[in-house]
């Protein structure tokens, strides 16, 4: 695992976003697993000037992202759809057709993850799958549990990950109990993942994540064991972890 502290939360996101590019230009036809959530924002923003710059083409990439709320149509403005609209595909060259999420709006959870399985798979798999970090070690929506679920299953979200989403919804009561989301062992199945995290308030827990013990309580944690796992923090995310990186 390839641990980097970034100078700045923008050199985060731009690092990220580099390695991004520089793998859709190796790949122009490659397959990206895109998450949600505030960290990513910033470089998708990159993305989307590089595309408008003409250093980057999404023209004939695949995407899967992570997870959606059950429950959210997509034009809900929190559903991940929605976001990723918001953020980056509406801003770039990529086909809309070739963008999967989870179908949210689909309560037939057994359906709804069976499809995403197979799609992924009949895409070749993930080459790179981008991630951010809970603040209990989440990836995707995988909470704290007794073992790693493997592939996109449904979850019951945890008080505290409704607590911490409730801050993007009018109310905690608007925010969705359950999520669809890929399993452990379908992000331990992409070729590459790369990770970025940002804040004080991650501070703790990147420790864990990254240089604790691999436990399913850490669903990070298991991305030690990643045989191609980058991971970028900005400075505040990554300051109890200087004398270890
Ligand atoms: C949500 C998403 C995760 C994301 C996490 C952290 O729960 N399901 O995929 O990584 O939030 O988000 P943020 O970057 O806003 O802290």
């Amino acid at each position: 695992m390839e641990f980097i502290i970034a100078e700045s939360t923008e050199d985060m996101s731009r690092q990220a976003a580099d390695r991004i590019a520089s793998y859709v230009d190796a790949d122009p036809s490659c397959v990206l697993g895109l998450a949600t959530g505030t960290t990513p924002i910033g470089l998708y923003a990159c993305l989307v000037e590089d595309c408008a710059a003409g250093k980057i083409s999404f023209a004939d990439v695949t995407t899967f992202n992570l997870d959606e709320y059950r429950g959210l149509d997509p034009e809900h403005d929190q559903s991940y759809r929605y976001f990723m609209k918001k953020h980056l595909f509406d801003h770039v060259d990529i086909d809309q057709a070739r963008t999967h999420v989870p179908e949210g709006a689909n309560p037939d959870a057994d359906a709804v993850c069976a499809a995403y399985e197979e799609a992924i798979e009949a895409a070749g798999g993930i080459d790179l799958q981008l991630l951010g970090l809970g603040p209990n070690g989440h990836i995707g929506f995988n909470e704290p549990e007794d073992t790693f679920p493997a592939t996109t299953h449904c979850v019951d979200l945890t008080e505290s990950t409704i607590q911490a989403n409730s801050r993007l919804f009018d109310s905690i009561d608007d925010v969705p109990r359950q999520a669809y989301t890929m399993g452990i062992g379908t992000i331990m199945a992409a070729r590459s993942v790369l990770v970025v995290v940002e804040g004080s308030h991650k501070a703790e827990i990147v420790k864990k994540a990254f240089f604790g013990p691999v436990t399913p309580q850490v669903p990070a944690s298991i991305l030690q064991f990643h045989p191609n796992a980058t991971v970028i923090v900005d400075p505040a995310a990554g300051e109890l972890c200087r004398d270890l990186a």
